[in-house]
Parts: C-alpha cells; sequence; structure tokens
C-alpha cells in the first residue's frame, strides 16, 4: 500500500462517473452559463435548502446531495470511494490545519464531510479525501436558477 493510501483503502473502489478525473480541484459550480437546459436536474426549491443543509435525490438513478455551506452549492454522489457507504449522510464538520509557523488552526468548516460508515473524510468543495487524492467522490455542477436548484448531468 503506498504511504499516502488510507488504512483499509481498496485501490478498485473508485467510481466512474460525474467530476473524479483530478485534473483540477475546482469547485463543482464553475462555468454553468452555457449549460444546455436538457442538462439541468431539479433538486430542491432554493427556499427549502437553509445554509448548512443537506438534501440527498435520486436523479437519474443515482444519489445524489446538494449541500449549502456559505451561501455556495457543492453535489457528490453520495457513495463512498471507500466501501460505497453512504457518505453524504455522514457528519459534516471542518478539519485541522496548520499554519506556516506551525499554529494548528480550524480549517474548511462546513466543508468536510464524514462518511458514517468507517470515518473516511472529504472536501464536499472537490470530492477529494483529506488525506489522499488518490480518492475522490464524484462532484457534479449545481446551479440555481429562478428560485430552484438544479444539478447538471
Ligand atoms: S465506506 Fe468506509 S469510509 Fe465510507
Amino acid at each position: 500500500m503506498p504511504d499516502d493510501e488510507p488504512a483499509g483503502a481498496d485501490a478498485d473502489a473508485g467510481v466512474e462517473e460525474g467530476n473524479t478525473d483530478g485534473a483540477d480541484r475546482g469547485t463543482a459550480a464553475e462555468g454553468l452559463d452555457d449549460v444546455d437546459p436538457d442538462q439541468l436536474r431539479p433538486v430542491i426549491a432554493s427556499g427549502e435548502l437553509e445554509d448548512g443543509d443537506r438534501v440527498i435525490a435520486e436523479i437519474d438513478g443515482r444519489e445524489i446531495a446538494v449541500f449549502r455551506v456559505n451561501g455556495e452549492l457543492y453535489a457528490l454522489l453520495n457513495y463512498c470511494t471507500h466501501q460505497g457507504g453512504p457518505v453524504c449522510e455522514g457528519l459534516l464538520s471542518g478539519t485541522l490545519g496548520m499554519d506556516e509557523d506551525g499554529t494548528f488552526t480550524w480549517d474548511r468548516e462546513g466543508k468536510v464531510i464524514a462518511c458514517p460508515w468507517h470515518g473516511w473524510e472529504f472536501d464536499i468543495t472537490d470530492g477529494y479525501h483529506l488525506a489522499s487524492e488518490r480518492y475522490r467522490i464524484p462532484t457534479y455542477p449545481v446551479t440555481e436558477r429562478d428560485g430552484q436548484i438544479y444539478v447538471v448531468l
């Protein structure tokens, strides 16, 4: 097992859908002005998803979670790349980081999801596992238009 691989990792556990190419660590909501309306899948009315909340919806046969954090929307597949657990049902929190001078800080509050099965942690803004970029939950573009939140598939 490589040094950066989390304990209990299954190297073949990755899934091949959504945004998993790992080419960049951009958010799921970039560049949505020119989206084909046929690609928009309604998830929930804007007013029903408060800041700090999440909703999990079945969309085209996939369970996809949409989170609203600090006014931004993020969408992830509800499927853990460890052993397939319902990762988006886990605790949403932050993580311990460190400043350049070695001081511990609390980072990414409200943007780290811990899978309820074995505790693997992922950044909901890009789907990456906190300890290894080898593991990533598929993310989806998400947008809000005319009082409705949509995932783009
Ligand atoms: S299934 Fe094991 S941590 Fe998610």
